[in-house]
């Protein structure tokens, strides 16, 4: 469980990142921040590392205050997908992969050994493992951004816009790569994006985000999108633009009300 406790962040020049945030991500589930550019997401996600401290308020994981935690310690053991995959480019692919074992004490041919399981894990032929990422596709990248972030078994995977950089379609199976992967899991994850159709596919949970990292709302995705707060989050969710795909229908199917967009495809079940 990740726990946020009435953070904010003043950046030194005196930005107003995050005004007062409070959340819990509970074990084995994923949330979804969701929210435009510079409203505080990626703030929000560093502060579960410590690569960002709060102004004033409590980041827990589980029962322990983070600020009590060894920073290194902490990074080494939460994974941390970025945007841009942050591979280091002159390592080979299983070596970016096999770092974190390395740096944490594991002999070199046994973290390679478990890098080559994680490639296949997330989908890549281990013989690309012997190339530099510079001679990866986008989307082979992301791959190894995940497998690089799972390779130490974290409980915790923050991933910042982990598949902003590739094309709609690669985009499409990088999700469903991890909707499996996360079947298989159950990681507690934070992941942050700013498309709303990633963040309702992706999250058990999603927080709608306003600037200064306010919550819009908070909810599972059919809720959200049956019952919008505001309009705020019904202009965000694309329900005041005449999208015709997201016009949405709900049945009962077994005694349960479900919502189904206009394509047909069940997007949740409304609790009552
Ligand atoms: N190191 C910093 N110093 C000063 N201001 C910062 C710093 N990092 C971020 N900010 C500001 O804090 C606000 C929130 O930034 P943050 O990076 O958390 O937003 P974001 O939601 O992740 O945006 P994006 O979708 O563009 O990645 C922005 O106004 C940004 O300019
Ligand atoms: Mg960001």
């Amino acid at each position: 469980m990740i726990r946020f406790d009435a953070v904010t962040k003043t950046y030194d020049d005196g930005t107003r990142a995050v005004g007062e945030f409070s959340l819990t991500i509970p074990s084995h589930r994923t949330v979804a921040l969701v929210g435009s550019s510079g409203s505080g997401k990626t703030t929000l996600l560093r502060m579960v590392n410590r690569m960002v401290d709060p102004t004033s308020g409590s980041v827990f994981i589980d029962e322990d205050n983070v600020a009590d935690v060894d920073p290194v310690a902490l990074r080494r053991s939460i994974g941390y997908v970025l945007q841009q995959g942050g591979l280091l480019p002159h390592r080979t692919v299983l070596d970016n992969v096999a770092t974190v074992a390395v740096l944490g004490g594991t002999p070199k041919p046994k973290a390679r050994a478990l890098a080559a399981e994680m490639l296949e894990r997330v989908g890549l032929d281990p013989a690309l493992g012997n190339r530099y990422p510079a001679q990866l596709s986008g989307g082979q990248q992301q791959r190894v951004g995940v497998a690089r972030a799972l390779a130490p078994n974290p409980n915790i995977l923050l991933m910042d816009e982990p598949f902003g950089a590739v094309d709609p379609i690669v985009r499409r199976e990088l999700q469903t790569e991890l909707l499996r992967l996360q079947r298989e899991l159950g990681k507690t994850i934070l992941f942050v994006t700013h498309d709303i159709d990633e963040a309702f596919r992706l999250g058990d949970e999603v927080v709608v985000l306003r600037e200064g990292g306010e919550i819009a709302q908070c909810g599972a995705p059919a809720d959200i999108l049956a019952s919008p707060a505001d309009d705020f989050v019904r202009h965000f969710i694309g329900l005041d633009l005449g999208d015709e795909a997201r016009t949405l229908t709900t049945r009962n199917v077994d005694g349960q009300r479900i919502v189904f967009d206009r394509a047909g495809r069940p997007l949740g079940v409304i609790e009552e």
